[in-house]
């Protein structure tokens, strides 16, 4: 039985982006909406200065404990709070003592549904309310990223953690990941469901730093700070200054992603169903071709779930490399759905899907 403190607990879900890949660390805007599966912390203070932490998801790894005025790095899940922890002393909020963190979780780790993002944006919600940081929800999701950045070695941008603490139930979030302006657009019952491969490639954290170089390699030539901050049209009219045709490539695939979720963002506030899920479709093609970060078993997914009729669109959803494909679909039509999906799944890779309504 452990004995750790216990004053609080608390809550943060994981997050589905509908459409905008890799769209933000390129300046551009993201539409994520936050799923009904999530990462609960319980938290205490403690009287001494060690950070004690336990997943129920990782009892393997057992108990873990750090010194909080020189916490090294270990090698596992309690990695993520515990950069947190150092990224909020980087910004200038120490914790006046150590503290006691118990979490447990039903969100699949490593499925592209953001786990990480969770545990970070739940950390710093939780030590805030204990020690009584003057922080606010997107300098949490600020402190996320840069842990993520700077002491876990991902280049992610920030709309994992900012969809995760600053997610609203029943809507998206449109959020311009340049500025930070963010809109919310009610979801009016459109039916989502996430189809979960139950794959994870090991290259994707270092493919994913590999795409980001690759942007800021083609923002460097076209000589602009961020590719999303240029149209299809001015795109066009300066492509021909890109001159590697992988860069050139990956900068499409942003400058039209981007143009694809404010048009998609349009459309949900209109209702319009189809229009929306024919841009998830094209988006799709676009990570698969241009992006090239989808993989044989999203690919499936998403080709067997368009073939179905009452699916409005299907793209793989997240960093790529495995994970999840998220769907748009007429409520009627989520039974046959399911069962083709799977069919064709299994027949292709000899296992079965997890669908999350
Ligand atoms: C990961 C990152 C995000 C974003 C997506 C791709 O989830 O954490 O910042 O870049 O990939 O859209």
């Amino acid at each position: 039985m452990l004995n750790f403190k216990n004053e609080i607990t608390r809550f943060a879900p994981g997050r589905v982006n509908l459409i905008g890949e890799h769209t933000d660390y390129n300046g551009g805007y993201v539409f994520p909406c936050t799923v009904n599966m999530g990462i609960h912390c319980s938290a205490g203070r403690r009287n001494d200065r060690k950070l004690r932490l336990y997943s129920e998801n990782f009892p393997q790894d057992g108990e873990r404990e750090y010194d909080l005025d020189d916490p090294v790095m270990q090698g596992c899940w309690s990695d993520y709070p515990v950069s947190v922890i150092k990224a909020l002393a980087a910004f200038g909020y120490r914790l006046e003592s150590g503290a006691d963190m118990l979490f447990s979780g039903d969100l699949p780790y490593g499925a592209g549904l953001s786990s990480s993002a969770a545990i970070e944006v739940l950390t710093g919600a939780v030590l805030r309310e204990l020690f009584g940081l003057p922080l606010t929800d997107q300098l949490i999701a600020i402190a996320g990223q840069f842990a993520e950045n700077r002491f876990i070695g991902v280049n992610c941008g920030i709309m994992d953690q900012f969809a995760s603490i600053m997610g609203r139930e029943g809507c998206a979030v449109l959020l311009n990941s340049h500025t930070l302006e963010y809109e919310y657009v009610p979801l009016n019952g459109a039916c989502i469901v996430v189809v979960n491969s139950g794959v994870r490639h090991s290259l994707a954290s270092s493919e994913y730093n590999r795409r980001r170089q690759e942007c800021e390699a083609a923002a460097g030539m076209l000589n602009v700070t961020s590719l999303c901050s240029l149209s299809p049209d001015e795109f066009e009219a300066r492509k021909h200054l890109i001159t590697d045709p992988v860069c050139l490539k990956r900068a499409r695939h942003a400058v039209y992603e981007n143009q694809r979720t404010i048009t998609a963002a349009g459309m949900l506030r209109q209702g319009d169903l189809k229009s929306f899920g024919r841009l998830m479709n094209e988006s799709h093609a676009s990570l698969r071709d241009d992006y090239e970060v989808s993989c044989a078993e999203t690919d499936l997914l998403v080709q067997a779930a368009q073939s179905v009729s009452g699916v409005y669109g299907a793209r793989m959803t997240g960093g790529g490399f495995g994970g999840c494909t998220v769907n748009l679909i007429e409520p009627s039509a989520v039974p046959e759905f399911t069962s083709a999906v799977s069919k064709a799944y299994y027949e292709r890779f000899n296992r079965l899907p997890s669908f999350y309504r």
